[in-house]
């Protein structure tokens, strides 16, 4: 008999008690747990939402708030993604290989069931150990077995310990690089060719792309098959971190044709649409790679600023290739003592490491979501 599916609790409703003790310390909670931006969205995103155009004129008529907007994403934003991914990750891709989703935590949750119904005879989804929730909950959420695929000591995908039974069964494998919460740069490329040796579809996530410190931003576009290297593999992206914009969801997949094809069919039915002034401001954003830059700066200094506040109060860890993540290492490897302690004394919310899977035990996942004041609070509630 199978057993009904009941939700777990949601993993940041556990840290309410941390919450707690750091909200009665004067000044507040400094709350580095969850990596959503704070910091504002650039002017040309507000301009656009709010129907102007760069010039702060009204834009021309275009309906854009007023009808149903298209579920594949517009003209102008598919046009704007196709040239950001070429002119930023040097990857051509057709028109027909992009489509927008109401960012890309949905995307994530959701195509599993897709895949499912499109490959009836499978019933697995591979993702790496440690890592986002939800590419587990995808799977769950469809009925789905999810299989961890091992790290190695680099927090980057172990592909050989993929079993031949699990490569048979599996609808999709998920790459995330960089990496939440390791900020490790994966081998895209290694993955992209495991997919086509095994038969099973790479979706890359790389709504971390702009925030790459170790060189420049990496895609699996290129690596797949086909002339445009495109075949066997997605990349998923985001306007959410890029450009502090995650409140108004909007992403986006792009790669295999006959892939984005399918799913765009099946989420038009499925009525998944992105608000039409929202399409025109990630159109807008998506040009301007300014504020890029400077939200690059603010994630760098803070990294420095808080590895330097760890280090003197345990081990150091190391700063990311990617991302504005700290994955630091907790004292005495106890990931819940170390937050509630970093909670009472500090005042400051962390994530613990097992919430991204039982091989982030002994770790802590510190977001670099407040600003440098926020974090000389901290250092100096700590005495550090
Ligand atoms: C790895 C990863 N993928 C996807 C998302 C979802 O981002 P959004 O839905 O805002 O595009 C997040 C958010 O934290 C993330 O860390």
């Amino acid at each position: 008999m199978t057993s009904a599916f009941v939700p777990p609790v949601y993993p940041y409703d556990r840290l309410d008690r941390a919450r707690e003790a750091a909200s009665i310390l004067p000044g507040g909670v400094v709350d580095l747990s969850i990596g959503t931006p704070t910091d504002p969205p650039p002017e040309v995103a507000l301009a656009a939402l709010a129907g102007l155009d760069a010039g702060g004129r009204p834009a021309d008529e275009s309906g854009a708030a007023r009808g149903y907007p298209p579920s594949i994403g517009s003209q102008e934003l598919r046009l704007a993604i196709q040239h950001w991914t070429k002119s930023r990750l040097g990857a051509g891709i057709p028109l027909d290989a992009v489509a927008v989703c109401v960012g890309t935590k949905e995307f994530v949750a959701t195509t599993p069931q897709w895949m499912k119904l499109r490959y009836p005879g499978r019933d697995t989804v591979l993702y790496p150990a440690v890592s986002y929730p939800t590419y587990e909950m995808g799977a769950r959420l469809a009925g789905l077995r999810p299989v961890a695929v091992p790290l190695d000591s680099t927090w980057r995908m172990d592909l050989s310990a993929i079993s031949s039974d699990d490569a048979s069964r599996a609808l999709m494998l998920w790459v995330n690089s960089p990496g939440n919460p390791s900020g490790a740069l994966d081998d895209l490329g290694a993955a992209a060719a495991w997919g086509r040796s095994a038969g099973v579809p790479v979706f890359s996530d790389e709504c971390y792309a702009e925030f790459t410190w170790d060189g420049p931003p990496q895609t699996i576009l290129g690596h797949g098959g086909g002339p445009d290297g495109i075949d066997g593999v997605v990349a998923v992206h985001s306007v959410s971190k890029r450009s502090n914009m995650a409140g108004m969801r909007v992403g986006w997949y792009a790669g295999d044709g006959d892939l984005v094809t399918y799913l765009r069919e099946v989420r038009k039915h499925a009525g998944f649409m992105v608000p039409g002034p929202v399409q025109r401001a990630a159109a807008a954003v998506l040009a301007d790679q300014g504020h890029v830059e400077v939200q690059r700066d603010r994630y760098w200094k803070r990294l420095l600023r808080c590895q330097a506040i760890l280090a003197r109060l345990g081990p150091t860890p190391d700063l990311p290739a990617g991302g504005f993540y700290l994955w630091s290492p907790a004292p005495a490897g106890d990931e819940w003592a170390w937050t509630d302690w970093l909670a009472a004394k500090g005042g400051v919310l962390v994530s613990p490491g097992s919430f991204y899977g039982p091989g982030g035990a002994g770790y802590v996942r510190l977001a670099m979501v407040a600003g440098l004041d926020r974090l000389d609070l901290v250092a100096s509630r700590l005495g550090v």
